[in-house]
């Protein structure tokens, strides 16, 4: 089969292998799309090595999620089924995959929507549920929420019935996608606005880290959290602790690095019945055929990137 591999340089290019063959709680899976991750460009630079999540990953190979038809079926799943979830290595003709990591493909979404959803759609029921003990009603604020991930994350706060979801920015230009995602209101900056120290949120899903994270702090109500996700904006940050011991704040960081097979089948379980009626589908920023490879690691590297960037796969 083809599939993408970094080589010295580093570079990402198509070569050929054997097609995976799957172990006995495995799927076989024809993959239709991948989406790509800031993970898959740390990983190419050598800094981000996964560890295993249930699955094997080969360090040199490229795409953490994907969309296809099962080809070989195990478990509930039956030839043809239109599925997508994460796997390692998806940018590739073939992947294996557990089981119980799939998720079904929701009725109308293209092979490109449906690669795209995996990684962020985990990444933020499980910050939102699971860490940051989220109840509807509450209130979320989500920062970098122009983000892949961030967009996806305002969505799902609103769908789960948050009572107030704010998203940060520092383009005044993409509020409105914000507001489109599900948003309440958007603040630009930094500087974030004074106003939203009043009674402060719930629920705090920070993308960008740095400065952005000591800035958050007060916006948070005595004895809420943050949780930590991503560092778009550096990876230290001053936290003023006297705020932090006087409100009783949580700060929680999370990754998926490490996770083993049954916490995730767990958490995508969680997820599934969510799946079919989650009403938005993510913003796809640009699509590449497999070959067009490096192309669509200079547009996951420009500052106008704006949603996922997809691979589809031919046949
Ligand atoms: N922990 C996990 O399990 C997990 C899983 C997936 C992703 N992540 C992390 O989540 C983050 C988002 O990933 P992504 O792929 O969704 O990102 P992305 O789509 O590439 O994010 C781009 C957006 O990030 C914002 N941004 C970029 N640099 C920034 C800076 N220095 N300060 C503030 N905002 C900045 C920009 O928003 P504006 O220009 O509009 O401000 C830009 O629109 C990454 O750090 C990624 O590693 C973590």
């Amino acid at each position: 089969m083809r599939a993408v591999r970094t080589v010295t340089g580093p570079r990402w290019t198509v070569v050929r292998m054997p097609r995976p063959v799957p172990a006995p709680e495995e799927v076989l899976v024809r993959v239709r799309a991948a989406g790509l991750n800031r993970a898959d460009v740390l990983m190419r630079d050598d800094t981000y090595v996964p560890d295993d999540a249930g699955w094997s990953v080969a360090t040199d190979r490229v795409g953490f999620e994907f969309s296809g038809e099962v080809v070989e079926s195990t478990g509930e799943w039956s030839a043809g089924d239109a599925v997508l979830g994460q796997a390692g290595g998806t940018c590739a003709e073939f992947v294996t995959v557990d089981h119980r990591l799939l998720l079904r493909r929701p009725a109308g979404w293209s092979w490109t929507e449906a690669a795209a959803a995996p990684s962020a759609l985990l990444t933020e029921y499980d910050a939102l549920m699971h860490v940051g003990g989220f109840r509807p009603g509450e209130t979320v604020l989500v920062t970098g929420a122009t983000s892949a991930v961030g967009l996806v994350a305002v969505g799902l706060a609103s769908y789960l019935g948050a009572g107030r979801v704010v998203g940060t920015t520092r383009r005044r230009e993409r509020a409105a996608s914000v507001l489109a995602a599900g948003a309440d209101d958007v603040l630009v900056g930094p500087p974030l606005r004074a106003e939203y120290t009043g009674t402060g949120f719930d629920v705090v899903l920070d993308h960008v880290g740095g400065a952005t994270l000591t800035a958050v702090i007060p916006l948070v109500r005595p004895g809420g959290g943050v949780v930590q996700i991503g560092r778009l904006g550096g990876g230290t940050a001053l936290l003023d602790l006297e705020i932090l011991a006087r409100h009783r704040l949580s700060l929680i960081g999370t990754t998926f690095r490490g996770r083993r097979l049954p916490e995730l089948a767990n958490l995508i379980d969680a997820l599934r019945p969510h799946l079919s009626e989650f009403p938005r589908r993510p913003l796809i920023d640009s699509v590449f055929s497999l070959e067009e490879i490096e192309d669509a690691y200079e547009r996951l590297a420009s500052p106008e990137l704006f949603g996922k960037v997809v691979i589809t796969v031919d046949h």
